[in-house]
């Protein structure tokens, strides 16, 4: 890799260990000045420390790159801007924004606390906003527009115990797609990334996922943010590193219309509903089923050796 961002100021939020890591270093090393913006707190979000941060600025500067580091936490509008005016205020622009800060509180729904709810969607899906606000005030008065990355998950379709990252997650796309959809006559483009990589966070699912290092998601975080794919925006791209797939746009598949007054009464929906629209598979549920089985046959295989 070489030069594909060169003369590129870009901040990348989370920076400080796997996936985000990852991308700092990738950024730098094609030429890019990096903002590295990590709070460096624990997989729940817990126990602050500014060292991570500055551990990765340390190892661009080492390689010959140039970075500078801010820690603070994503959800804060004030360190949002804090992030993009670090960029601005040493390098002159702010040319892209990688939304990569996350954390977990698994919980079953029924279970959830309030705060375990709040504290995720506000790291995932506020840290999002408060970047691409400060981001996009800046970007739109630039002639050279910008680019927007978020990191949203294949677990935006549905998660049985992380419904507070499920929901931040699927908030993470349709954000992007907004920013999208508003910023493209200024030339700003705006993506979201599905990653699966093994980090710490991945690393207690307890079933099989396809993935790679997480330094393997950096080339598409790279060509998504250069020159090369400025037309390309609105899109959600799953990445495990050795493959790459283009999610669909949400549409309306089919349709019917009332007949009696324009209006539906209850018992003409329940009449034609199931056999004209009818419903959409969850193709999840076959997922679920097959992973309970094979946790459930792991689980008696285990007990029958012990
Ligand atoms: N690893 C996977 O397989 C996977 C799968 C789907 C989605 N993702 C997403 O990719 C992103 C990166 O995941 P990862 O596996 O590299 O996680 P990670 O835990 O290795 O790194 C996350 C980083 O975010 C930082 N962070 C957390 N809260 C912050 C805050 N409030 N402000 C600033 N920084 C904060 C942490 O300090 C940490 O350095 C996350 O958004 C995650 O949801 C990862």
């Amino acid at each position: 890799m070489s030069g594909h961002l060169t003369g590129k100021n870009i901040a990348v939020t989370g920076a400080g260990n796997g996936i985000g890591r990852g991308i700092a270093l990738a950024c730098a090393a094609e030429g890019a000045n990096v903002v590295v913006a990590d709070y460096g707190v624990s997989l729940d979000g817990h126990d602050p420390s500014s060292e991570v941060a500055d551990a990765v600025v340390a190892e661009i500067t080492a390689a010959g790159g140039t970075a500078v580091a801010v820690a603070g936490d994503v959800s804060r509008m004030e360190v949002g801007q804090q992030i993009i005016d670090t960029a601005v205020d040493n390098w002159g622009s702010i040319d892209g924004v990688v939304c990569v800060a996350g954390i977990v509180r698994e919980r079953m729904l029924f279970n959830m606390s309030e705060e375990e709810f709040d504290d995720v969607v506000a790291v995932h899906l506020k840290g999002h906003f408060t970047l691409y606000r400060a981001a996009s005030a800046v970007m739109r008065k630039q002639e050279s527009g910008g680019s927007l990355l978020g990191f949203t998950s294949g677990a935006f379709v549905a998660s049985t115990a992380q419904a507070n990252y499920s929901a931040a997650k699927g908030g993470v796309v349709s954000l992007t797609r907004s920013a999208a959809f508003a910023l493209r006559r200024y030339g700003i483009n705006a993506n979201c990334i599905a990653p699966t990589a093994m980090t710490r966070m991945s690393e207690n699912v307890p079933f099989e996922i396809e993935a790679g290092a997480p330094e393997d998601i950096a080339p598409l975080a790279v060509y998504l943010l250069s020159d090369a794919a400025r037309e390309i925006t609105a899109q959600t791209y799953t990445c495990t590193g050795s493959r790459i797939a283009v999610w669909n746009q949400p549409v309306e598949v089919r349709e019917m219309t009332a007949n009696t007054d324009g209006v539906f009464t209850v018992d003409e929906i329940a009449e034609r509903l199931p056999v004209s629209i009818g419903h959409e598979e969850m193709p999840m549920f076959a997922d679920l089923e097959r992973r309970m089985k094979e946790m459930a046959e792991q689980k008696a295989a285990e007990e029958a050796s012990s």
